[in-house]
């Protein structure tokens, strides 16, 4: 029983980066509490951060046989990226779109994403608290 979360580009910044957007708890802040939801919910938690495509889809392609679902903040992948969503189908793992900020609220360019309609969940705009949202949602699945 095991959740991979993912993180892309720049949210190892997370708590400095933009924090009237992004909030001003750090990606190890979000480790701490995701670990502990996980943990709660009756999963371990696998977590990796990368600024590089190619290192994130080879972290997806890893989760396969070792993790039952996958939480994923892509940042500014999700709008560009279709080796990624091409990753996630497959490994054919069910996953969470996650995003800390509303993006619907934001540039034009934001709103449209390469991998919710492949998503079991889309949480956006509900800050760190999305992720905890994220990993219930998938527990609750994959029960
Ligand atoms: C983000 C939203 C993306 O548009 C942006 O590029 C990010 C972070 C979010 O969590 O709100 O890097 O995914």
């Amino acid at each position: 029983n095991r959740l991979l979360l993912v993180n892309g580009p720049n949210l190892n910044l997370l708590g400095t980066r933009e924090p009237e957007i992004y909030g001003t708890e750090t990606l190890d802040d979000v480790f701490a509490m995701a670990t502990a939801v996980a943990r709660e919910v009756g999963f371990e938690l696998r977590a990796f951060q990368s600024n590089h495509e190619g290192a994130l889809i080879d972290v997806i392609h890893e989760a396969r046989g070792d993790c039952d679902g996958i939480v994923i903040n892509p940042g500014g992948l999700t709008h560009t990226s279709v080796a990624l969503r091409d990753a996630l189908t497959g490994v054919a793992l069910p996953f969470a779109e996650v995003h800390l900020s509303n993006v619907h609220a934001r540039e034009p360019f934001r709103h449209h994403s390469y991998l919710s309609d492949v998503a079991s969940c889309v949480i956006v705009g509900a800050g760190v608290q999305g992720y905890e949202f994220a990993i219930r949602r998938l527990a609750a699945l994959l029960r």
